[in-house]
């Protein structure tokens, strides 16, 4: 797609820019009521079921609620806000015009499922705030602070999402065309995948007959600890444990011990373990040679 065209021309001051949604839900009501609260005028809204539009309108004065061509007819700036499998059918399904712009707020999708108001004359871009949108009002207070990721290829929209994400009280976040997929993989080792360790962790703890709160009571402050030491030193040189400290007795006597829990289990530690050999040569807490150690334990078939 051509960044060459500058139809966004309504970027000096996005205070006076008419933005409406499409899609009332959990996100939808959060940032419209948030841009609300910043002074920004949300004036229409459209979604499938009554109840949910009248949510998202009600609490602001000049939000009314249309169709989903009103909307897009009526403002400047519109943030398709439906689920990502119909963001790109709800797009093609209406007509746009040069001169207003189309974002989405999905991470995974890419800007150009917005392809066919491009083609029309509108900009388009993306804004995704890196946040868990469950309860709406809660998301509202949990807002302030969290980063929100801006994608547009042209410079003016560009401007007018950071200016947004100022007034949000918001960190922006530039992510170039066609690199969402591996932006939403990368939220999840640090999200979902969290919750894949600590299933791992709390199953040998219940091995002892340990409940999983008892567990949890003991593992949660460790896991704080070891992201108070990445935002500290660093992902490398943060990392705790044995492997950081060249110990491979204390590997050899986990592996001996999970290998009774099955091959995925064992499979799945030796991984990361592995991860781990090769954070702590990046750290300079082991060399090559014990490096290879490792590698030898790790890749042993005697468990
Ligand atoms: N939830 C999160 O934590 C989160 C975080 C970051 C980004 N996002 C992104 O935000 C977007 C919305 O997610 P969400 O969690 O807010 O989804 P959601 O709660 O399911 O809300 C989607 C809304 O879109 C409406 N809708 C569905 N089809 C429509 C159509 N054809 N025309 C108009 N409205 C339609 C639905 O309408 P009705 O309710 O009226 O049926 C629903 O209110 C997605 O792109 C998602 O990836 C979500």
């Amino acid at each position: 797609m051509s960044s060459q065209r500058t139809s966004w021309a309504l970027s000096a001051d996005v205070k006076a820019l008419r933005i409406g949604f499409i899609g009332a839900g959990r996100l939808g009501q959060a940032l419209a009521w948030s841009l609300d609260q910043a002074g920004l005028k949300v004036v229409a809204v459209s979604s499938t079921l009554e109840a949910h539009t009248r949510a998202l309108a009600d609490p602001i004065e000049a939000c009314v609620c249309m169709s989903t061509q009103a909307v897009a007819d009526a403002c400047d700036l519109v943030f398709v806000t439906t689920p990502d499998s119909v963001i790109g059918p709800t797009c093609e399904s209406l007509k746009w015009r040069a001169g207003q712009a189309v974002v989405h707020c999905s991470g995974v999708t890419e800007v150009r499922e917005l392809a066919h108001a491009f083609e029309q004359g509108a900009s388009i871009g993306g804004f995704h705030p890196m946040q868990t949108f469950g309860d709406p009002h809660a998301a509202v207070q949990s807002l302030p602070g969290c980063t929100i990721t801006v994608e547009a290829e042209e410079p003016e929209l560009m401007q007018s999402l950071l200016s947004l994400v100022e007034h949000l009280r918001c960190v922006p976040n530039r992510l170039p065309a066609g690199m969402r997929g591996r932006y939403h993989a990368a939220a999840g080792y640090t999200s979902q995948f969290i919750n894949a360790l600590f299933y791992q962790a709390v199953r040998l703890w219940q091995t002892w007959g340990a409940t999983e709160e008892e567990a949890l009571r003991a593992l949660l402050p460790l896991a704080q600890g070891t992201l108070s030491s990445i935002q500290t030193a660093g992902v490398a040189r943060g990392m705790p444990g044995p492997v950081s400290r060249g110990d491979l007795y204390s590997i050899d006597k986990h592996l001996t011990a999970i290998a009774p829990m099955g091959p995925e289990m064992l499979g799945f530690y030796r991984t990361l373990c592995m991860t781990t050999v090769n954070l702590a040569q990046q750290a300079g807490g082991i060399d090559e040679a014990k490096a290879q150690q490792f590698a030898t334990l790790l890749n042993a078939q005697g468990h």
